[in-house]
């Protein structure tokens, strides 16, 4: 019969990756706590509306990415494709955004795209990301790109690449005047735009910037504005929120041109932005982590007029620079064996106890054990128990299959002698101690 085996795309995280993965979302936790950001859990499926209206009809991830799908009474629903839709439509819902008061919110979970899979991009694909409610000040912008930088400098270490970069608004001497300056610009090279940028062309000009073929750059490069340090394709307002947001990132030690750079071609892959926006780039050149502010979405879907920024960041992409991470201690530090050998047993049984017979020998044992296991436990070591029978030379084959450093060893001899036999796996020294005397027992595992 044939296999079956995951959708294209689509993967299992396995030990020792999964380890890995929990570290990185336990460290990244304790950050965002720091920050006064409070974790929720949202829903994998919603209605395909909520990403139409807010990511955008014409962007890739709504016209060619999504997973939709009818449910049995004929409803519009998907996998969610990122995170900030959810977000806004819960804070409305559950109506958590009354009185201006500033709300911080962080999310983890899956995210769905029907992408071309490659290193770095899957179809189903995890994010850690934040959002902000309330705060229409260039120093919540700096704070989430100084989040950003520290996150990945926690967990990756330097060399992250931070660009910057203002989509503007929607007034009309803002985006909609630069919209249709790129549009007459790049008519004029239609016919040496990629495929893409040819279609792009009439659905979402903007996107033509983020085009990674030589051609398309080079086009782009022509345009006064891609040269000139001054930003005129933005109107007055977004100028000098830009600038305020640059000076902010400075009181916090950033160096324009070394610490990060301003990128006018940085455009993001959803509609909703207005303002500032922001990638992290690894020395790949892929995001790890992007985002920016969205002032409009709330009040766009039905609340109240609240501005919004945050990111999200791509949890496969960072867990593949973290390779170099030592293993979790979450691997047992201990794999505690029982031996049984029936016909002695019962002889130890009755040396310790001449009442008892075969079995409640044997339950006895194991019970030393169990209670052993525990006593470890409290003391912070972890342990996996292993009381099935069989020979010691397979389950010490067990513990160097699963890099497992001390077994314990409780069998015959040990029984009469109430000790314990530990074994480093590394070395293959075998010593015995009092089965009683659990500091020692530590202090070695430990040592
Ligand atoms: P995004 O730029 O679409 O933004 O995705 C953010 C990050 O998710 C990317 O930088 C990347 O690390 C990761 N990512 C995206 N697609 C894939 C994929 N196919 N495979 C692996 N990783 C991927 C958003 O999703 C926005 N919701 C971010 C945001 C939050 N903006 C404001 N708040």
């Amino acid at each position: 019969m044939e296999k079956i085996k995951t959708i294209k795309g689509i993967r299992d995280i396995l030990y020792p990756e999964s380890a890995l993965w929990s570290k990185i979302i336990s460290r990244v936790d304790n950050i965002f706590e720091s920050y006064g950001y409070r974790k929720i859990f949202l829903p994998v499926i919603e209605y395909t509306e909520l990403f139409t209206r807010s990511i955008g009809e014409d962007t890739d991830i709504v016209a060619k990415e999504m997973y939709s799908f009818q449910d049995r009474k004929g409803r519009n629903l998907s996998l969610r494709p990122e995170g900030t839709a959810g977000v806004v439509r819960a804070m409305i819902q559950n109506q958590l955004l009354q009185g201006n008061i500033r709300e911080k919110v962080y999310y983890f979970g899956p995210m769905f795209r029907y992408e071309r899979p490659q290193t770095g991009r899957y179809r189903q694909f995890y994010q850690l990301g934040c959002e902000v409610f309330g705060s229409r000040d260039e120093t919540q912008d700096a704070e989430i790109a100084e989040l950003a930088v520290k996150i990945y400098r926690e967990c990756v270490g330097e060399g992250g690449k931070l660009l910057i970069n203002s989509v503007g608004c929607e007034r009309e001497e803002c985006r909609p005047r630069y919209r249709q300056e790129l549009r007459s610009h790049f008519h004029e090279h239609k016919d040496d735009l990629c495929d893409d940028c040819k279609r792009r062309l009439e659905t979402n000009v903007l996107r033509i910037l983020d085009c990674k073929t030589g051609l398309c750059r080079d086009i782009f490069q022509k345009l006064t504005h891609a040269k000139s340090e001054s930003r005129e394709n933005l109107c007055g307002d977004c100028q000098e929120y830009l600038s305020h947001y640059k000076s902010r990132l400075k009181e916090r030690g950033y160096e324009e041109d070394k610490d990060y750079f301003v990128d006018i071609k940085l455009v993001r892959g959803l509609d909703y932005y207005t303002g500032p926006v922001f990638e992290l780039q690894a020395k790949d050149g892929f995001a790890v982590i992007a985002g920016g502010r969205y002032d409009n979405l709330v009040k766009q879907f039905g609340g109240p007029d609240v501005p919004a920024c945050g990111w999200a960041l791509g949890l496969d992409r960072l867990a593949a620079l973290c390779s170099h991470e030592p293993e979790s201690k979450k691997i047992p530090e201990v794999y505690l064996v029982y031996l049984e050998n029936v016909t002695d047993l019962k002889e130890v049984g009755e040396i310790f106890n001449p009442s008892v017979g075969m079995d409640n020998a044997r339950e006895e044992h194991i019970l030393l054990c169990r209670e052993l296991a525990a006593k470890l436990r409290e003391k912070g070591i972890s342990v996996e128990e292993n009381y099935e029978g069989g020979l010691l030379g397979k389950k010490l084959s067990v513990a160097n299959r699963k890099k497992i450093q001390w077994v314990l060893i409780y069998g015959v001899d040990q029984a009469e002698n109430r000790t314990v036999s530990i074994k480093n796996m590394k070395t293959s020294e075998q010593d015995d101690v009092s089965i009683e005397d659990i500091d020692e027992i530590v202090k070695r595992i430990k040592c």
